[in-house]
């Protein structure tokens, strides 16, 4: 047994906060794979090279299933995932891959770029809206607006109701919040989403809820329940990921003057997918690690990981692992982030990775192009970065021109 005081807490504290954690980036260059201590005393093992962390999200001796007993849960709003009806997220093979093989064509690159023109009239617009002023906050009057707009279409969701579910988001990925008040904001959130399938079922709707519900309920391979959990996750993991990214992105831009300029003299699609890439990689906003747990006994990197233990695959500091990106921890949109594991890997790998990209892509080269004089309105010192969240980011970004 390894002694607990050797196992250190984990998250570990970033010292910069566009950065991994030193000591977790110390882990990966000492070539070690140390237990640690979460916040319930659950120790399970921390993976921060970049192939265990693939072996890991990707080996089936791994489950995701956050019911079992010594899952490590990255907090007590974690366990309230599995409170309701399980997502994909949480259920492993066959069951996952026969319930994300139901939906899978909704997710293709090809679907994915038909928003691209829906995406760039909801940038323009929010935009057109900050240009108004003098001053703006790049969260509240860009990035979430976009996110949601964009989610809320797709599904087949009342944009009108976007407060409601972003109280209930907020709650359920808190990282300070209880068991009971994530499950009550998810179990209301399920009820909601119940109600709007319901609605579908009646009246036939062109959005990914009334095309499931047309496909799926009438001979019973998909359950209400169900695609109601579906549209919650896709409503969840679809735009609080992706705001973050833009603007937490955006300021990383603005760090990079260089690269700014580059792309505000574009259009570079080339330059613009790369910028997109390297983002995802260099930021990883899915900060706390993805965990498993080990239903059998599994060998990962030399170490011996036991049936009941859990493990962390550390993605934020993978992705810098210089042996597979040797530009590390530099951002540099010209570099390879081919490969990257910002999205995950293995069978719960991001379903709406494509959509992601394409609402990156699109505002990024919005803002560069139309406020290429864009700038910080506050030092970085005054802004207040998501280190109490499950998903990294600004929860304001005071920005003017
Ligand atoms: C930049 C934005 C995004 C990032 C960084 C991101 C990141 C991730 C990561 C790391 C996972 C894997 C979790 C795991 O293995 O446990 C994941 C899964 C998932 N994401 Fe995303 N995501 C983003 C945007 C989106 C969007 C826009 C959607 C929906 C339209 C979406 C839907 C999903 C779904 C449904 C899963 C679960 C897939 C499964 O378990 O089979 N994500 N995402």
């Amino acid at each position: 047994m390894t002694d607990p005081t050797t196992a250190p807490y984990y998250p570990m504290a970033r010292q910069c906060p566009f950065a991994p954690p030193e000591q977790a980036t110390a882990v990966r260059e000492a070539g070690t794979v140390p237990r640690v201590t979460l916040w319930n005393g659950v120790r399970p093992w921390l993976f921060t090279d970049y192939d265990d962390a693939r072996t890991v999200l990707s080996d089936p001796r791994f489950s995701a299933d956050k019911s079992r007993p010594g899952y490590p849960l990255s907090s007590a709003v974690a366990l309230a995932e599995t409170a309701v009806e399980p997502t994909l997220l949480v259920l492993d093979n066959p069951r996952h891959d026969a319930l994300r093989r139901l939906v899978l064509g909704e997710f293709t690159v090809k679907r994915a770029e038909s928003w691209r023109p829906a995406v760039r009239t909801v940038a323009d617009t929010c935009i057109d809206r900050m240009l108004r002023g003098d001053r703006a906050d790049l969260v509240a009057d860009l990035a979430l607006p976009v996110a949601l707009t964009i989610i809320c279409e797709f599904l087949g969701v009342p944009f009108e109701d976007r407060d409601m579910f972003r109280g209930l988001t907020h709650t359920m990925n808190v990282v300070a919040g209880t068991t009971e008040s994530a499950a009550a904001a998810r179990q209301a959130l399920q009820d909601y989403l119940e109600d709007l399938v319901a609605a579908a079922e009646h009246t036939p709707r062109d959005t990914f809820i009334g095309r499931m519900a047309a496909r799926h309920l009438p001979d019973g391979t998909m359950t209400r329940r169900q695609l109601a959990a579906m549209a919650l996750l896709l409503l969840t993991a679809g735009h609080d990921t992706t705001a973050n990214m833009i603007s937490l992105g955006v300021l990383t831009l603005l760090r990079h003057p260089a690269h700014f300029a580059a792309l505000a003299a574009g259009p570079d699609p080339e330059l613009l997918t790369g910028t997109v890439e390297e983002m995802l990689r260099h930021l990883t906003v899915v900060q706390r690690g993805i965990r498993r747990i080990a239903v059998e006994d599994v060998r990962v990197g030399g170490r011996l990981v036991r049936a009941g233990e859990g493990a962390v695959a550390a993605i934020d500091v993978a992705n810098r692992d210089p042996e597979r990106f040797p530009h590390g921890a530099e951002f540099d949109p010209t570099a390879r982030a081919h490969g990257h594991l910002a999205f995950g890997y293995g069978p719960h790998q991001c379903m709406g990775q494509s959509l992601a990209r394409v609402e990156l892509q699109e505002v990024y080269a919005a803002v560069a192009r139309r406020i290429p004089t864009l700038r910080t309105a506050v030092p970085v010192e005054e802004i207040r970065f998501k280190t109490d969240m499950a998903v990294y980011g600004v929860h304001a970004l005071p920005v003017t021109w």
